[in-house]
């Protein structure tokens, strides 16, 4: 016996274990995140099945993506009728689909296209894939989240553990800002950043921030600090003057996102990240973004946000009531029916 597990042991370092792998879905696929996303997906060790879905473009990128030698089969799918096939045995489905901003506008004008387009394939999702993790990142994500949680409840398959609006793209641009001003690389940079994904909703907590601001950073440069990670996505929308939003930090931010919910469903835990979920337990509100403990089934447990500054505990009062809105904005739009 002691040698057999010698041998098993002298065989686990030779070939050691390989991760789980699963079926992910990218709805959306052709687009301006869906494109470098799914680059950034075929390079997962955790993705054995790639389904690329869009109503446009998909044939081209699905054969392009398909060229690299990383381990996930790669397939397009196109148009409404084949939307049922991508979503089969998805264990994970990320969404961009949708418009994206231009200069002038906020996250919330786009509600009138997106909220249609985020319920049709959240209904294909609860008929095909039920128990699928969802990632949405179509925009507003305010309000995107609740109306697919609507559509999942009224279909009987809601299981708010797995359903996720992406908000990493917020932390990453705290982790580079906050790098960039303590001349420290950004991956050993971490800053929680809870509430919503639109302007005040987005609220960095400077003070937990690793390693800590130097008490050399002035109460004004925070300020700036924090009003600039609220306005980095209008910071790109202008530079990128009417050509779209961001795309290639959004794509980097969800396949790191996607990333952990793969390394959680393996069974990896704990896995901590932030997103934008269905939960009283942290602001008195619905819905709000957290630090989360992800585990095989989901989210395993809400964390709490921790102490708050001045400003911070300030800016929290102050977002409630747009996030409250935007929320009922999504809730009701089901509700209305078509
Ligand atoms: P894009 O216009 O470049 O791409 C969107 C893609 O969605 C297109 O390929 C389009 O054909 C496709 N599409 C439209 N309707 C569809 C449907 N019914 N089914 C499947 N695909 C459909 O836009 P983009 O720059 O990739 O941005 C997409 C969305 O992501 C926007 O709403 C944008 O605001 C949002 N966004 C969110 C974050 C975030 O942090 N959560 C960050 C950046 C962008
Ligand atoms: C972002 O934060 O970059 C996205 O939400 C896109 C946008 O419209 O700003």
């Amino acid at each position: 016996m002691a040698a057999l597990n010698r041998i098993q042991k002298i065989a686990s370092h030779l070939d050691p274990p390989k991760p789980n792998k699963f079926k992910v879905a990218l709805l959306g696929a052709a687009g301006g995140i869906g494109q470098p996303l799914s680059m950034l997906l075929k390079m997962s060790a955790y993705v054995s099945d790639l389904a690329l879905y869009d109503v446009a473009n998909t044939p081209g990128v699905a054969a392009d993506v398909s060229h690299m030698s990383t381990g996930a089969r790669v397939k397009g799918y196109l148009g409404a009728e084949q939307l049922p096939a991508a979503l089969a045995g998805a264990n994970l489905v990320v969404i961009p689909a949708g418009v994206p901003r231009k200069p002038g506008m906020t996250r919330d004008d786009l509600f009138n296209i997106n909220a249609g387009i985020v319920k049709g394939l959240i209904e294909a999702i609860a008929a095909h894939c039920p128990t699928a993790w969802v990632a949405i990142i179509s925009n507003p994500v305010n309000s995107t989240v609740p109306i697919a949680a609507e559509v999942l409840q009224r279909a009987g398959v809601l299981d708010p553990k797995r359903l996720f609006g992406v908000t990493t793209l917020d932390v990453v641009r705290a982790e580079a800002f906050v790098g960039e001003l303590l001349g420290v690389d950004p991956r050993d940079v971490s800053v929680p950043v809870v509430g919503g994904h639109a302007g005040i909703t987005i609220l960095p907590l400077l003070s937990q921030a690793r390693p800590p601001l130097p008490a050399s950073v002035s109460p004004e440069q925070r300020k700036a600090l924090m009003a600039r990670i609220q306005d980095a996505g209008t910071e790109v929308v202008q530079a990128k003057a009417g050509t779209g939003s961001a795309t290639l930090s959004m794509a980097y931010a969800a396949a790191r996102f996607a990333d952990s919910c793969l390394r959680a469903m393996s069974g990896e835990g704990p896995v901590t990240e932030y997103a934008y979920v269905r939960s009283e337990a942290v602001a008195g509100l619905p819905y709000f973004s957290s630090p989360l403990r992800l585990g095989k089934g989901g989210v395993e447990e809400v964390l709490p946000l921790g102490a708050m500054d001045e400003l911070e505990a300030a800016n929290f009062e102050a977002m409630k009531a747009e996030l409250m809105g935007s929320i009922n904005k999504g809730v009701e739009f089901v509700a209305k029916g078509p």
